[in-house]
């Protein structure tokens, strides 16, 4: 099997296959894992303080002399009006009660104490970094941003959800489109206003593939060398695998989280906009069924920043009912092994599925 391609000679990696950015995963020793076997990792960024970006990229390069990419969210931010300020307090008040019914005691922020950064923020921290490869979800980045990264050198890598999606993002010059499936454990990269496109990874991927002409990286349900080889049959030239790493060594799981995982059933899985006010796909749990059909979901990130307390508590007390573990349709069986071995399989299986 020729592994090399437009992507590994772009990215300056030996395998196009990337780990995921994994936002609350995905730590920097998951990251070296990846580049030591060659691969490219992802440092996920999320909604981190910018002074907070700087710490984590500067970790990682300590640890990792390879390329890795770093990932952040590039969503619009809703304004703030009194109707919206209501609805917090009404929102908070119905999950501290819903929390308290199931004896966990949580004190979530008032709307004037939390804090929602500009992703604007981010791409300085990174151009002052100097992180040479940028992916992102959520959104399109505006057109300064793409001038600013572009001027330092930076590869750009923005998420579809959609064909139109996936045009947006090649019209406004983005150098590599990830194709994300319906499968896809995590948030949807979704960004086309009112539309949740509910495409499976496979359809979506041939179309985008002739929608577009620029290298497509394709993530959604890859967790071994058959669904690796038919993205590959349908155009993808890079292979982004998340779920796949959830229970290894280097992820930031709690060991009760990885043990909920590993007794996960196909039933389990469900797409939700209850923790965030997104849609993300992860385990249905008593928050989950309770908040779902609500009227309690903020717009993103709000709904976000008022459950971040809550997940935090509910994680340091091992309760699985009230934090979000976000996991995709191909149920594996998690291994503990480090990133790299999990990596390196799929490599050597890949080569032995295809021939060589
Ligand atoms: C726990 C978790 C967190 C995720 N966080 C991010 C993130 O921070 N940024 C991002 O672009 N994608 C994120 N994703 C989506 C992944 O990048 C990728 O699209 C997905 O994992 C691929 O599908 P798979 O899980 O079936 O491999 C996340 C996925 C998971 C499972």
């Amino acid at each position: 099997m020729i592994w090399s391609n437009e992507l590994t000679q772009r990215l300056g990696i030996e395998y196009p296959i990337i780990q995921a950015p994994m936002f609350g995963v995905t730590t920097p020793e998951m990251v070296t894992a990846a580049t030591k076997v060659g691969c490219l990792g992802s440092l996920p960024l999320g909604d981190l303080p910018p002074e907070k970006c700087i710490e984590v990229i500067r970790a990682t390069k300590k640890l990792s002399s390879r390329p890795f990419a770093v990932n952040i969210f590039v969503n619009e931010i809703p304004e703030v009006t009194d109707q919206l300020k209501t609805r917090y307090a009404e929102a908070k008040q119905f999950i501290q009660n819903l929390a308290q019914q199931q004896g966990l005691t949580v004190d979530l922020p008032d709307f004037e104490k939390i804090s929602v950064n500009r992703y604007q923020e981010h791409v300085d921290a990174i151009i002052s970094e100097n992180c040479k490869v940028v992916s992102f979800t959520f959104g399109n980045l505006d057109e300064e941003s793409i001038q600013k990264l572009k001027s330092n050198g930076t590869t750009l890598i923005g998420t579809c959800t959609s064909v139109r999606e996936a045009q947006i993002l090649e019209s406004s010059g983005i150098d590599i489109i990830c194709v994300q499936g319906f499968e896809a454990g995590g948030h949807r990269g979704s960004f086309e206003p009112g539309y949740l496109p509910k495409i499976s990874g496979l359809s979506l991927l041939s179309q985008v593939y002739d929608a577009v002409k620029v290298p497509l990286i394709y993530a959604g349900g890859i967790y071994h060398a058959k669904t690796l080889l038919a993205s590959r049959t349908l155009g993808a030239q890079g292979f982004q695998v998340g779920s796949l790493l959830l229970g290894s060594a280097e992820s930031a799981l709690a060991d009760f989280e990885k043990e909920r995982l590993r007794r996960v059933k196909e039933s389990d899985i469900v797409l939700t906009r209850s923790f965030s006010g997104r849609y993300a796909r992860g385990i249905r749990n008593v928050f989950i069924d309770a908040v779902e059909n609500t009227e309690h979901i903020l717009p993103y990130p709000y709904q976000r920043l008022l459950t971040n307390e809550l997940r935090k508590v509910a994680k340091a007390q091992g309760n699985v009912d009230f934090l979000s573990i976000w996991l995709g349709q191909s149920i594996t069986d998690y291994s503990g092994q480090s990133t790299s071995e999990i990596l390196q399989n799929l490599i050597t299986e890949t080569e032995k599925e295809s021939g060589n």
